[in-house]
């Protein structure tokens, strides 16, 4: 949710800056600017409505003179609409100084009336103006950049990252984050600053994760880290573990093709070095030892939206599993209602980003009442990991198409894999059956290799569907997130209205919408699963066909059962019950994803939505 990129050094600023807003466009794109001083010490600005292209080609035709000092913002709009006037940078200082700032200032209103009665005059409908002038009119007092800096954050409520840069003091970048992200680039004779380090990993894997109200300076051969009073802190480096090209589309035609495509690998590369002779192994949780998760009695697992989805698919397998009741919130629901937390309580966070501010407030509730917190998280560096006192990394590489589909698998694994260690020194499961789960989960990737093997079928379907207005998914047990995903997805990225139930539930009310030619996806159990809910789908089917739905059943190779009731069967191959739903979810991701295309529409980028969700 908006990106920022900011750069000292030898290059022109201009160039590393929309490289790194390319890659950050995900976060937001309402709109885009730069700001660079240039050779000759002015501060040059270009900024734009709509996505980065717009400005792409506005500097193509009017470039901004070269300067080696710059920022660079892609913005999802919150106060203001996607204009011009509210893009970023703002400006303060006379057209001195440029900000540009994510997250959003809570106490802008009474700030804005504060700096208004001392006369100064504001352009734009935006809180980060305020934050912009209000530096400006503390340069003016202390005639120093990041002394200003610093006087201005502590000024400041809410969440924000900010970044800065003063005429008067080339060769210098401010930044500042509280509850909103900024990683620092390390270069030789350069440096970088970020939302995340797809901003600068073209140029240097060696990165520096800032913490929590603490500002930085950067300068081409230097970086200081302090905290909001002024005292310096110490940050831990850290080494990137992907490269650039993995953050490139790589010709496919779009991120969400080529991440669709990358399951098999999310999931390899989640389980890698956790499975050793058969047993799982979680060494970054071995600060959590053995004795303190027997004495886990409850597990509450907070996440939203997909996320959320593959939390709830896990409780199924950690309650079989390991004998603990677990319950799955959406976060910004989680801290709102008093939950009841203690020292045998563990909250499980999942999320992609890391920064999802709904999911980092709850964890940082949840600390604070007393409860043990584990992140599933797939970016190194991340705010909710650091805030947590443990992290099991989902492995999925850098996920840039908005939607989220190989970071889900990824999750899905991490948190199965949890699951099983938990069994192990819970004593849950004896020693072959823990075997028989841990091989059933090594196989998924070839399996799910198999079921993108069968992509055409989908292509086809969602090509004849173009003009549907409506689609219904249902699922049971692991099923029935695998069926809100679905919905989701479709929602997301072809704006068709869809919705997702739990298939037992259809007759208390839901069965009302099923009129001739409604389609409806069931994701089907398998026929091999104990608790023999494999019938009473298929009865749910009979039901609905009955009233002219149109049925595209999602079913394990070899079920016959669901034949005659199906207007299409798309099969998955044959995997254990619980291992199902990180098949079964592939094709409903093709499936939006192709009618998407047929639409016409943005797969990648759909309207109204950013990456990582970072205001509450
Ligand atoms: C849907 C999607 C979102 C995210 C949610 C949480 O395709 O991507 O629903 O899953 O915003 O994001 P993270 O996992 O980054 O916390």
């Amino acid at each position: 949710m908006c990106g920022i990129v900011g750069y000292v050094g030898a290059r022109e600023s201009v160039d590393v800056l929309m490289g790194g807003l390319r890659r950050l466009e995900y976060r937001g794109y309402d709109s885009a600017g730069v700001a660079v001083i240039d050779d000759g010490g002015r501060l040059e600005t270009a900024k734009r409505a709509g996505k980065l292209q717009v400005l792409a080609d506005e500097l193509e035709r009017h470039p901004l003179a070269p300067g080696t000092t710059g920022i660079g913002h892609t913005r999802w709009a919150t106060h203001g609409g996607p204009t011009d006037r509210n893009a970023h940078p703002h400006l303060g200082d006379d057209g001195k100084l440029a900000l540009i700032h994510n997250g959003i200032i809570e106490n802008f209103a009474e700030l804005k009336a504060e700096l208004e009665a001392e006369g100064f005059a504001f352009e734009s409908e935006t809180d980060t103006e305020v934050a912009a002038v209000l530096l400006g009119r503390e340069v003016r007092e202390t005639g120093d950049l990041r002394e200003a800096f610093r006087r201005t954050v502590n000024r400041l409520e809410g969440a924000f990252t900010l970044l800065a840069v003063h005429r008067d003091e080339p060769g210098l970048v401010v930044g500042a984050r509280r509850n909103s992200p900024l990683v620092i680039g390390l270069g030789e004779g350069e440096n970088f600053l970020g939302s995340d380090v797809a901003a600068f990993v073209e140029y240097t894997k060696r990165a520096l994760a800032i913490g929590q109200d603490q500002i930085v300076a950067i300068t081409a051969d230097g970086v200081e880290v302090s905290d909001f009073a002024g005292d310096p802190v110490e940050v831990q480096p850290f080494e990137v573990e992907w490269d650039a090209s993995a953050a490139e589309k790589g010709g496919w035609s779009s991120f969400m093709r080529k991440e669709i495509s990358e399951q098999p690998d999310a999931v390899a590369n989640t389980i890698l070095g956790r499975v050793v002779d058969g047993q799982v192994v979680i060494p970054e949780l071995d600060g959590f030892g053995d004795e303190m998760l027997r004495d886990i009695r409850r597990i509450t697992v907070i996440a939203c939206g997909t996320a959320a989805y593959a939390g709830m698919v896990a409780k199924y397998a950690i309650e079989q599993w390991a004998r603990v009741p677990v319950e799955v919130e959406l976060s910004h629901e989680f801290r709102y209602r008093e939950p009841v937390l203690d020292e045998h309580t563990l909250v499980v966070s999942i999320s992609q980003s890391g920064e999802t501010m709904d999911t980092l407030m709850a964890v940082k509730y949840a600390r604070e009442h007393g409860a043990k917190t584990i992140s599933v998280c797939n970016t190194q560096g991340a705010t909710i990991p650091r805030e947590s006192d443990g992290v099991v990394y989902t492995h999925a590489g850098p996920e840039v198409a908005v939607a989220s589909t190989k970071a889900f698998v990824a999750q899905i694994t991490a948190l199965y894999l949890f699951g099983l260690h938990l069994a192990r020194v819970r004593g849950t499961l004896d020693e072959a059956t823990l075997a028989g789960f841990v091989d059933e989960l090594q196989q998924v990737p070839a399996q799910l290799a198999e079921v993108l093997a069968e992509s055409e079928r989908v292509a086809q379907l969602a090509h004849w569907m173009a003009d549907t207005r409506s689609v219904l998914f249902l699922g049971r047990h692991v099923g029935y997130p695998i069926a809100l995903e679905g919905a989701l997805k479709l929602k997301e990225l072809a704006y068709i209205h869809a919705e997702g139930f739990a298939a037992g539930e259809l007759k208390h009310g839901p069965i009302a919408l099923i009129e001739p030619g409604q389609p409806v996806f069931v994701v089907v159990p398998s026929p091999r699963g104990s608790q023999n809910l494999h019938p009473k789908v298929v009865s749910n089917i009979q039901e609905i066909r009955a009233r002219g739905a149109r049925v595209i059943a999602i079913a394990e190779a070899g079920d016959v059962a669901v034949l005659p009731f199906a207007d299409e069967v798309i099969r998955i191959p044959l995997a254990g019950p619980l291992f199902e739903p990180l098949l079964a979810v592939v094709p409903l991701q093709m499936f939006a994803m192709e009618l998407s295309e047929a639409k016409g529409l943005d797969v990648d980028q759909p309207r109204n939505l950013a990456k990582s969700v970072t205001v509450e």
